[in-house]
């Protein structure tokens, strides 16, 4: 049986194999760099890989991305190109996704945060109106995971949009498409939530240009990727007003350093990039049949296309 490498950033391995192992007791798993002759590596299974490793396994069939974005494996210039690349598509994965982006959209919509800073004041706010209808949310990015967190706002009375790169359909919710698509949707949007593959296309999509288009005082969710907002422009949009609030999970430098600036400000909430979760016991099976798959020559599921970049 060829041997399978895997390789995690911050994380044991043993649970991951342990759970594969489970349904394929005859995999031969071992945690990188300790995986013996480098010509039995047939598969990968990795999260942030250093670039220049992966082609030093000349029989490499696959590399199976243990998260649903594939940026981490693409940045890696020197991956053959016959390597089949596969990423994470699982139902749990995108309902902890959905659970973050309620409760951020909800969190701002509301003003959690300022109940919150203004408790020492004893702060009891007169009557308030905070009707869903006003607060439209545009998701960047309506698939596997945009989708579903989509729906569900739009099941909580929330006016919903969608942007993706092709044409799409969505029940109750508005879709748009392409560059005029954007500029479309982001007129109408009062809470933007990035939801899209770091891509040469979607990089620094989230800029002081795009903030100019969103109504004043719109809110962002970000939970794509770091790369996905200049992050030198997010300050001065909120001291503008332009932007009031936002929600971050995902920073050009992870983990976010200590003198970032974005750690002082109170109009950012900060999660550690941890919107959502690789649930372990969900995701075993995917890998084995990705793995099995590419072994027997079989349509792979959530196989990338290396071209369009996701
Ligand atoms: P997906 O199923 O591949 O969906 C990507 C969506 O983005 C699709 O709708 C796609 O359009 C759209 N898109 C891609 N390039 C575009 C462009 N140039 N213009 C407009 N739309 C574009 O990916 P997913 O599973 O939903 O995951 C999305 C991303 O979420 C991941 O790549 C990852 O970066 C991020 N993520 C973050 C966390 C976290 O914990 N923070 C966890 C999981 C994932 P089409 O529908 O037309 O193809
Ligand atoms: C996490 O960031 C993922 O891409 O799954």
């Amino acid at each position: 049986m060829p041997t399978i490498l895997i390789k995690l950033t911050g994380e044991r391995a043993d649970p991951y194999i342990a759970a594969v192992k489970k349904h394929a007791p005859g995999f031969d798993i071992r945690e990188w760099p300790d995986v013996g002759p480098a010509e039995d590596v047939d598969a990968a299974l990795v999260w942030q890989m250093p670039p220049d490793e992966l082609v030093k396994f000349p029989n490499l069939k696959i590399v199976v991305s243990m998260a649903a974005g594939v940026d981490h494996v693409l940045r890696d210039t020197t991956l053959p190109g016959h390597v089949q690349i596969a990423r994470v598509v699982d139902p749990s994965m995108a309902r902890s996704m959905t659970q973050h982006v309620v409760m951020s959209v909800i969190r701002m919509h509301r003003d959690i945060d300022s109940f919150t800073r203004r408790r020492g004041e004893r702060w009891w706010p007169g009557p308030h109106s905070f009707n869903s209808d006003d607060f439209p949310v545009g998701f960047l990015g309506l698939g596997h995971l945009g989708t579903n967190a989509a729906t569900a706002l739009k099941a909580l009375g929330f006016p919903v949009m969608g942007w993706s790169r092709t044409p799409k359909s969505v029940e109750g919710i508005e879709t748009f498409h392409g560059p005029d698509g954007l500029d479309a949707m982001l007129a109408q949007t009062q809470c933007l939530v990035c939801l899209l593959p770091l891509t040469g296309e979607t990089r620094g999509i989230l800029s002081a240009g795009t903030f100019a288009k969103l109504p004043k005082g719109a809110c962002l969710v970000n939970a794509g990727r770091g790369q996905h907002l200049v992050e030198a422009d997010l300050i001065p949009a909120l001291d503008s007003g332009q932007i009031a609030r936002a929600a971050l999970d995902v920073f050009e430098t992870e983990p976010l350093p200590a003198d970032h600036p974005f750690w002082d400000e109170s109009r950012i909430a900060i999660t550690p990039h941890d919107a959502a979760e690789v649930h372990i016991p969900s995701v075993a099976s995917l890998f084995v049949e990705q793995i099995t798959a590419a072994r027997e020559g079989r349509a792979i599921p959530g196989l990338v296309d290396r071209d369009r970049g996701y």
